[in-house]
C-alpha cells in the first residue's frame, strides 16, 4: 500500500516567542524538522512538508540536510497559505495526495521530534491508527476518547473539552496512519465552530472513526512530547540527552555524570571511551576506541582516532586528531588542524590549518597556523607562526626533528629544513636550511653588581 508522510510544521509557534519558524528550533542540535524526517519508516518514498510561516527557511534547511545526505527522503514543501488549523493543513496537500496515488498517510507533527523509527514503523504497520500517551498531568493536550473495545470513539480539543473530558489521562500524540480515501471524505465536513475557530484535523479523525475501525497505539510520554514553548525544548533536549547518552552507555562508553554531557544524535563514539562532565560533542564527530574527552570540551566536526587523548577544558573544532595523540588542557584545535598519531599539544597552544607529523610536540603556548610541521619536531614555549601579514596568510612549513626554540616567531612565508635548530628568541624571516642552527638576538650586557647599585640608587632617603 502506497503510504505518503504528511508532516505539519505551518504554524508560527507563537508561544516560543521567537522569529524562527518553530520546526527549526534545536534538540541537541538538531532542528525538531530534522529528527521528525530522519525517523521516517523504511518504507515511506515520499514526504510533504506542510510549511507557511517562514517557509523558504524550512524549505532552505530540509533541501540542505538532503543534500548533506542527512535524510534519505527528499521532502515537498506544501504551501498551505493563512494556517488554519491541523485539518486544513491537510486539506491543502490533498489534490498532491490525489496526484500522488497515496493510499494511506502517515501525518506526523514538526514539533514533536522524538517519536522513534521502531514506534512509527509499528503505528504504519495498522490499517488505521493514532498515537496516544498517558499522562498523570495531561496537560493542553488533546483527550483521546475510547470505545469499550478501545476503539477510537473522538478526540477532544483541550479548549473544547467538559470537565469530564478533561479528566482522561490518555491524550492525543497528534501522530496519525490513516487510510486516505476516507480521511479525504472527512476533511471536506470540517467545520471550525470550536473554541479555537480552526479546522482540526481531530474533528476528521474522531470523523472517520465513525466508519472505519481506529486502533489507539499508545507510546511512552518521552516520544510524544509537543515542542510548544522553551520549556517543552528544555525537557526534550533533557530526554534526547538521556536516550543518547544511554545508547552509548550500552555500546560500551562510559560517563562520569551523564546527565552535564550532551552528544549529538549524529555524532559517534568507539567502546571503552570515557566522557568526563561538561563535555559537548556537537554535529557529526567521530570518536574512536578507547579515547578520554576531559571535563568541559567541546568538539565540532572532529575527529579523534583509537586512544587519543583530550584533557579538559578544550575547544576542537574541524579537527583530527590521530591515535594516540594528547591534546589540552585549554588547547583549541580550529578548522583544517590534522594532528598525527602521537601528537602533544599542550596548554594554551592554538593551533588552525595545522599539520602535524607524528610525534611531533607543542606543550605550552603557541600559535600554529597554516602550518605543517613535520615528525618528532618540538615546537618551545611560547613560539608564534607569524601566518598573517596584514594582508594575506602565509605558509610555515618546518621539516622532521627539528627544534623552535622558545619564544621564537616564525614569520610566514618560511621554510625551516629537517634537523634545523633555531634558538630561543629568534625571529625566523629568512628560511633555515636543514640541520642549520638560526639565531637572532643581540648581544647580552652583564653588569656586575649592577642589581645592587640600582637597588641602593632607589632607596627612600633616610632608610
Ligand atoms: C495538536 C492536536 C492535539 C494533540 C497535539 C499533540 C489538533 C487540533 N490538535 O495540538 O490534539 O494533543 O497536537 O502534540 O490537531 N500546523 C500547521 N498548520 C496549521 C496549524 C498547525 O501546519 O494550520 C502544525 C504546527 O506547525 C505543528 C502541528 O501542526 O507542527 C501541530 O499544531 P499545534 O498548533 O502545535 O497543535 P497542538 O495545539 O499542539
Ligand atoms: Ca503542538
Amino acid at each position: 500500500m502506497k503510504t505518503v508522510a504528511v508532516i505539519l510544521a505551518a504554524g508560527l509557534g507563537t508561544r516560543m516567542k521567537s522569529r524562527k519558524p518553530k520546526v527549526l528550533h534545536e534538540i541537541l542540535g538538531d532542528s525538531s524538522l530534522l529528527w521528525v524526517l530522519r525517523n521516517l519508516p523504511d518504507g515511506i518514498e515520499k514526504a510533504l512538508v506542510v510549511v507557511h510561516h517562514g517557509k523558504a527557511e524550512v524549505a532552505g534547511a530540509m533541501f540542505s540536510w538532503h543534500e548533506e545526505g542527512l535524510i534519505r527522503v527528499q521532502p515537498q514543501p506544501v504551501d498551505q497559505g493563512q494556517p488554519l488549523g491541523t485539518g486544513h493543513a491537510l486539506q491543502a496537500c490533498a489534490q498532491t495526495l490525489d496526484r500522488l496515488e497515496a493510499e494511506r498517510v502517515l501525518i506526523l507533527s514538526g514539533d514533536v521530534p522524538l517519536t522513534r523509527k521502531a514506534t512509527l514503523t509499528a503505528l504504519a504497520a495498522h490499517d488505521a491508527a493514532i498515537l496516544a500517551m498517558d499522562l498523570d498531568r495531561p496537560g493542553a493536550y488533546g483527550r483521546v476518547v475510547q470505545q469499550a473495545d478501545g476503539r477510537l470513539a473522538g478526540l477532544v480539543e483541550f479548549k473544547d473539552a467538559s470537565e469530564t473530558q478533561r479528566a482522561i489521562r490518555r491524550v492525543n500524540g497528534g501522530i496519525y496512519a490513516l487510510p486516505w480515501a476516507p480521511l479525504r471524505i472527512a476533511l471536506e465536513g470540517l467545520k471550525n465552530d470550536n473554541a479555537q475557530g480552526e479546522y482540526y484535523l481531530t474533528d476528521a479523525v474522531a470523523a472517520l472513526a465513525q466508519s472505519v475501525p481506529v486502533a489507539v497505539e499508545v507510546a511512552d510520554p518521552s516520544e510524544l512530547m509537543g515542542m510548544n514553548s522553551r520549556s517543552d525544548q528544555a525537557a526534550l533536549q533533557a530526554i534526547a540527552r538521556d536516550r543518547v547518552n544511554l545508547g552509548w552507555m550500552e555500546a560500551g562508553v562510559s560517563f562520569l555524570d551523564p546527565s552535564t554531557v550532551l552528544i549529538s544524535p549524529r555524532a559517534k563514539l568507539g567502546a571503552d571511551t570515557v566522557v568526563e562532565p561538561l563535555v559537548r560533542v556537537d554535529g557529526s564527530c567521530v570518536i574512536g576506541e578507547g579515547c578520554l574527552l576531559g571535563q568541559g570540551s567541546i568538539l565540532t566536526a572532529a575527529t579523534v582516532e583509537n586512544g587519543a587523548v583530550v584533557r579538559p577544558y578544550c575547544s576542537v573544532e574541524g579537527t583530527r586528531i590521530g591515535a594516540g595523540a594528547v591534546v589540552g588542557p585549554f588547547a583549541r584545535l580550529r578548522e583544517g588542524t590534522e594532528l598525527a598519531p602521537g601528537v602533544h599539544i599542550g596548554n594554551f597552544v592554538e593551533t588552525k590549518k595545522a599539520k602535524l607529523g607524528r610525534g611531533a610536540k607543542a606543550n605550552h603556548l603557541s600559535y600554529i597556523g597554516d602550518a605543517e610541521v613535520g615528525e618528532e619536531t618540538n615546537i618551545g614555549a611560547g613560539v608564534i607562526t607569524c601566518n598573517y601579514d596584514g594582508f594575506a596568510k602565509h605558509t610555515t612549513t618546518i621539516g622532521k626533528r627539528a627544534f623552535i626554540g622558545s619564544d621564537s616567531q616564525l614569520v610566514a612565508p618560511v621554510t625551516v629544513g629537517d634537523g634545523a635548530i633555531v634558538a630561543a628568541g629568534t625571529t625566523v624571516t629568512q628560511d633555515v636550511p636543514s640541520d642549520a642552527l638560526a639565531l637572532s638576538r643581540s648581544a647580552q650586557v652583564t653588569k656586575e653588581g649592577g642589581a645592587a647599585r640600582q637597588r641602593e640608587k632607589r632607596k627612600p632617603k633616610g632608610m
